[in-house]
């Protein structure tokens, strides 16, 4: 199979943005260049990569086994890229980093500091998702690093803690349940409970009390971002259950309250976490020591 690198950067650009158009102009070229790239390398394949419905490009069966592979080829030779840098004694540096999304609260907090400790010689890209998408990127090798809640045992991986992350019941300030000490799980046996998407750490916690203490979620709405849960909760719409990291304006605002819930806090934590055997740039390596050294310190949870 006759496959070119440029190939390869073209093929990840359109599957990315499933559009020849935003592609090409990502890449500077015309968008004749970019199909006509395309349509070499599905020759060199053999088989379609794509497929047009209506105005919409689809990734085949085909394109998306491609793109697995284009990926890990990607991301080794940009690894490699990095390694020469370095051997030329290049202090520049990219980090890629992919969080879970209750992370988001802090993550970009530490990369503020650390990208000011080095001027403009670091850039960055986040890509914040769920727990499912984040262990992905990691069996795809697909970041420097990943900031994640408990990573899987089964996979041969680096990972080490590095700060608590307390997860609590929010209501609205008018609730019945507002004020009260001690509340015992069974009170909630009656309540609506607003629930993170499936595959995120905070729902399987959530998931695992609930069953732990012989409760039914009953009913639950899902949403499928810690924003949306605080939105619903203040609406009314039922209780929530969040890491305290991302209620530090509400609590202050007084827009929602802490629930006293018996076993609550449920005391989850965050890891740095990365493959084992993995080579770290520089600036990777040094992201993490940063981030095990300092986060702990830079970081204030509101209070409970
Ligand atoms: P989540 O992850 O944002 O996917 O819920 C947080 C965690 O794993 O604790």
């Amino acid at each position: 199979m006759h496959i070119t690198f440029r190939q390869l950067k073209i093929f990840e650009s359109v599957a990315r943005l499933l559009s020849f158009t935003r592609a090409s102009e990502e890449l500077h070229l015309t968008q004749p260049a970019v199909s006509m790239q395309i349509k070499q390398l599905e020759q060199a394949v053999g088989l379609p990569l794509f497929e047009q419905l209506g105005k919409k490009i689809f990734l085949t069966d085909a394109g998306r086994e491609f793109g697995r592979y284009s990926s890990a080829i990607t991301a080794q030779l940009e690894e490699l890229d990095q390694v020469v840098d370095e051997m030329k004694g290049l202090k520049r540096g990219r980090l890629t980093i992919a969080v879970a999304s209750t992370a988001n609260y802090f993550v970009p907090r530490l990369l503020a500091t650390f990208c000011q400790r080095h001027g403009d010689a670091v850039s960055v890209s986040l890509d914040v998702t769920n727990r499912e998408q984040l262990l992905k990127s990691l069996v795809e090798n697909r970041n420097d690093l990943v900031i994640m809640g408990q990573p899987p045992k089964d996979m041969a991986l680096v990972a080490e803690r590095f700060l608590e992350n307390p997860l609590v019941v929010i209501a609205p300030p008018g609730h019945p349940l507002a004020g009260e000490k001690r509340i015992l799980p069974d009170r909630l046996r009656e309540e609506t409970f607003l629930v993170r998407e499936q595959g995120s750490g905070t729902r399987s916690a959530m998931e695992r009390y609930f069953f732990a203490n012989d409760l039914r979620l009953e009913t639950p709405m899902e949403m499928s971002s810690n924003e949306a849960i605080k939105q619903g909760v203040e609406a009314g719409l039922g209780l929530g259950l969040v890491s305290l990291h991302t209620l530090a304006m509400e609590l202050a605002l007084g827009r929602l309250v802490v629930l006293d819930v018996v076993k609550f806090p449920i005391m989850r934590n965050w890891y740095i976490v990365y493959r084992e055997g993995k080579r770290l740039s520089i600036v990777a390596q040094s992201f993490r020591e940063f981030v095990l050294q300092e986060a702990a310190q830079l970081l204030q949870l509101p209070a409970l």
